[in-house]
């Protein structure tokens, strides 16, 4: 019966990229308030397509924006799977660096360039495109509930509440998360590995207003001064994090981890070039590779101090304040490190300047095992759907909900994503290679097959 799925999904393809084309002409901004409206446009328009493919929808009230829940009859005695996703997608900005507007979808060399076309509207339709596949022949293989929410990008923060309330409809034997990338263009991957996240925002207040910088300045505590030692005081010369305690949970990579990521096809200096970057940087005595899937970090992500318009003021401005990240690893506690990264700054901040913070998201970091049946099942579902094996790899972005189906639901998570390192996510001229997009609806076709099996031998 796979074939003759694979057949249709084959043949579909100008179809799939008509609808994905709809999709992405929907402006589901999560942060931006101008778009709650659009929101619940794209979660109704997701939910009418899904009705299409003869499942049972629903548009969920969450607190925020609303969730798409999708279930096909589910029969006892098969395993049930939780395919997650996100439509809502990052702010477009800046609007003036892309080729082609975010909202009107276009198709160029190959791919399809919108904001969400990689991150996560394109690999949310491979899926449905699986979908509706199946069920236009036997009907899905497995118990199929369909989650996608529209908070993703921005943390995800009614997500909890939500998952806990539903429980009981939401539980699963194993979760399917297309959300991360292959390894490369030709070689698919699975990921075992997110990294987690601590977002805060510092903001530190001197005198009761802005000064005169002539009058004032070498008698008076000048934020901005402050900011920029607080900011260089987070990292030591040799790129480690200097925040008291910040290493005490982390898991060191094994040799036979570090081994493997050396075999993978990966080209530093071709890295480097694609970012237009002379060279590279980051904590000594890590490759890349390591750097970025499985050590932590801590960068700003935004600054604001002082006189920011044209031409020059000479002043002493009474605020400043920075956006923060820090990247978590396992078996980093999001809240421990966010305590440790206030106390640290609070402890260098001078008594005469005020200091306090906002939290702006908390993730835990997430490893699987490698050696499982599902891991297996999805290896051969990749190999039907690429034509090659995947390799296995960790990344270095967080996708919050992923620790919170194992916390909540005790239920393992399978990330098996269709995205490119050239996709652009995040940024202006964001694409989804149709490649991907046909050879994704592939892969999680077969993977609805595979999983059918799950258990069972
Ligand atoms: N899909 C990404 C994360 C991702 C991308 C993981 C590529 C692996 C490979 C997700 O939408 C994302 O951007 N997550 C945010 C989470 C944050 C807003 C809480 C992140 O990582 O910054
Ligand atoms: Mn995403
Ligand atoms: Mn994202």
């Amino acid at each position: 019966m796979l074939d003759r799925v694979l057949t249709t999904i084959d043949s579909r393809q100008h179809q799939a990229v008509a609808a994905l084309t709809e999709f992405l002409a929907i402006p589901s901004v999560s942060a931006q308030p101008d778009h709650k409206a659009d929101m619940v446009r794209c979660a109704t328009w997701l939910a009418d397509q899904l009705r299409f493919a003869a499942l049972d929808v629903s548009v969920m009230e969450t607190g925020g924006h609303p969730a798409v829940v999708a279930k096909n009859k589910h029969v006892a005695g098969r395993p049930t799977v939780l395919v997650y996703g996100h439509y809502d997608v990052q702010p477009p900005e800046p609007f003036d660096l892309w080729t082609t507007p975010p909202f009107e979808p276009t198709v160029r060399d190959g791919a399809i360039y919108a904001r969400g076309a990689a991150d996560d509207k394109g690999q949310v339709w491979c899926h449905v495109e699986a979908i509706m596949a199946w069920q236009a022949h036997v009907g899905l293989p497995v118990n199929l509930t369909l989650l996608v929410e529209g908070e993703e990008e921005i943390g995800s923060d009614h997500l909890e509440a939500f998952v806990k309330h539903y429980a009981a409809d939401l539980k699963a034997d194993i979760v399917v998360v297309s959300d991360t990338n292959q390894f490369a263009r030709g070689l698919p991957a699975i990921t075992y590995g997110l990294r987690g996240l601590v977002y805060e925002e510092v903001f530190l207040t001197g005198p009761g207003h802005d000064l005169h910088s002539g009058l004032y300045g070498g008698a008076v505590p000048n934020p901005a001064n402050v900011l920029g030692e607080l900011i260089a005081s987070l990292h030591d010369k040799d790129g480690r994090v200097n925040i008291p305690g910040f290493y005490d949970d982390v898991v060191n990579l094994t040799p036979a981890e570090r081994a493997e990521w050396q075999q993978l096809p990966f080209d530093e200096k071709r890295f480097a070039d694609q970012l237009e970057l002379p060279s590279l940087s980051g904590e000594a005595g890590y490759t890349t590779l390591e750097r970025k899937w499985a050590r932590p970090t801590c960068d700003v992500n935004g600054i604001t101090a002082g006189y920011q318009g044209p031409g020059a003021k000479t002043v002493i401005g009474a605020k400043a304040s920075a956006k923060i990240s820090m990247r978590l690893v396992p078996n980093q506690d999001p809240t421990k490190v966010s305590a440790a990264f206030r106390q640290a700054l609070r402890d260098r901040c001078p008594a005469n300047v005020k200091i306090e913070f906002a939290n702006h998201g908390l993730a835990g970091p997430f490893l699987t095992p490698r050696d499982g049946q599902a891991m297996q099942l999805a290896t051969e579902a990749v190999e039907v759907g690429f034509g090659c094996k995947p390799v296995l790899m960790r990344e270095g972005g967080s996708i919050p909900v992923v620790a919170l189906f194992n916390k909540v639901l005790g239920i393992d998570t399978l990330l098996v994503g269709f995205g490119l390192d050239d996709d652009r996510v995040h940024s202006p001229n964001e694409k989804f290679d149709l490649d991907a997009l046909h050879k994704g609806a592939r892969t999680a076709a077969a993977l609805y097959d595979r999983l059918a099996k799950l258990w069972m031998f």
